[in-house]
């Protein structure tokens, strides 16, 4: 049905190129595309070994869109699905521009010299791609993505007005490592080191940042996982959902995070390590934060010995036929099921399934259009119904605690 290009050979990659493969009725053929050619090799090694299967790899600098518009040219995809960095957002969509090809992310564009994450960037493609007749689905991960379409789908089939959403991401697993983040380590630590900011009767509240005096936390409940301290942090995904969402009265993003994990992000942030401008040392210019991506753990490589699950849901409220009423859809992935299924660890998991299941929407002609579109913006109940069927059940229970 389609030819597929994935761009980047990470945790992520690794992950939609299996799943890809394991659903070859709609990956027809596909290549796997990154920096450099050895993460693609060995990812393609692993899929003959474990899948049976062939897919074809690349080498590509997707900071430059002319090497992505040779890349597409010569294996003419139907579609890009980018889980490169996203630094390498913008290239890429220009190179799908040019020549003709759908794009998927999972990541909004941020600048490497400002850590900042807003859509801005990318949404002001939606003339140009709508213009192009072709399609750039944004977001289509975990979160962003999947609690994005669990928002629509609430949207749609549980209430007739939406007023509260709660969006809740734990991870209750342990690699054994001191310190290591489970995706990559220089967009990770950008992200968690930012000032929190939620969204209330339209506007942005501000509070300090989750290594700071002042960060808002509080324990939750995560159903079926245990409780956990769970940390107020800006998501990218509240940006859009506070416009395709009608009647919201206010969202806010929390995340867990473990003593030891705040300890040495503090210490780190303190000797100046998560800086992201450059630095001279011994006549060099060193970015400390890439350096420091350096030395810590692949995310690709801490598979093997996880143990324990992800919890990751949203908590909704509103109402229906004029009465009150609470949700919580939620789902719950193991690390060690994910490694045994694809060799990698849930967060690479429940970020790649969705890619893949996203692109499978555009393939098969589920989700059309013509233009940038948040992953909400789609109808919710076909992915839904994937989500079931490729390695991410949901579950929807009755939720009426507010937070
Ligand atoms: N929405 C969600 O739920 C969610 C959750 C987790 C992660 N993510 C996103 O998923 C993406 C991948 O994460 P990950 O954990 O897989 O990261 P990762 O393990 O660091 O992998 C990133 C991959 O991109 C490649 N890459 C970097 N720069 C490139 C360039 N200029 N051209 C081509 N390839 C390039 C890297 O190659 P080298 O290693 O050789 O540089 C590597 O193969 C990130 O954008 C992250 O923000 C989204």
């Amino acid at each position: 049905m389609g030819r597929t290009l994935i761009i980047g050979a990470g945790g992520v990659g690794n992950v939609v190129a299996k799943k890809c493969v394991m659903n070859s009725d709609v990956f027809t053929e596909i290549c796997l595309a990154s920096r450099t050619l050895a993460k693609p090799n060995n990812i393609r090694d692993e899929i003959r070994q474990y899948l049976g299967k062939d897919i074809q790899t690349a080498a590509v600098d997707a900071d430059d869109a002319k090497q992505v518009v040779e890349l597409i040219k010569k294996f003419k995809p139907e579609i890009v699905i980018n889980v490169a960095l996203p630094y390498q957002d913008l290239p890429i969509m220009d190179a799908c521009l040019e020549t003709g090809v759908h794009y998927l992310d999972t990541a909004n564009y941020e600048p490497r010299d400002v850590a900042k994450f807003e859509y801005s960037w990318q949404w002001a493609y939606q003339e140009r791609f709508a213009k192009k007749g072709i399609l750039a689905v944004l977001g289509s991960g975990f979160d962003p993505g999947v609690t994005n379409v669990y928002c629509a789908y609430a949207q749609k089939n549980l209430f007739d007005t939406i007023r509260t959403i709660d969006i809740l991401d734990c991870n209750a697993g342990s690699h054994g490592k001191a310190f290591a983040t489970n995706f990559n380590p220089e967009i990770n630590i950008r992200e968690v080191t930012q000032p929190a900011r939620y969204w209330e009767k339209g506007q942005w509240r501000e509070t300090p940042p989750i290594i700071e005096e002042g960060s808002v936390h509080f324990l939750h409940e995560y159903p079926g996982v245990g409780t956990y301290d769970s940390y107020l942090l800006y998501h990218e995904e509240m940006e859009s959902l506070v416009k395709n969402i009608r009647g919201l009265e206010r969202i806010r993003f929390w995340m867990t995070f473990g003593q030891q994990y705040l300890t040495h992000l503090r210490v780190l942030q303190n000797v100046g390590m998560t800086r992201i401008d450059e630095v001279d040392y011994d006549g060099c210019k060193v970015v400390p934060l890439k350096f420091l991506k350096a030395v810590l753990p692949e995310p690709s490589s801490l598979g093997k010995n996880y143990i324990g699950k992800t919890h990751i849901g949203c908590v909704i409220h509103g109402q229906k036929n004029g009465k009150d009423k609470g949700v919580y859809l939620f789902n719950i992935c193991d690390h060690a099921e994910t490694y045994k299924e694809v060799q990698g660890q849930a967060i690479s998991y429940t970020t790649g399934v969705p890619a893949m299941i996203g692109a499978m929407m555009v393939l098969r002609g589920i989700w059309k259009g013509q233009g940038v579109f948040n992953i909400e913006q789609f109808d919710p109940d076909p992915f839904m119904e994937q989500l079931n069927k490729q390695g991410l059940p949901w579950k929807v229970i009755d939720y009426n605690k507010s937070l």
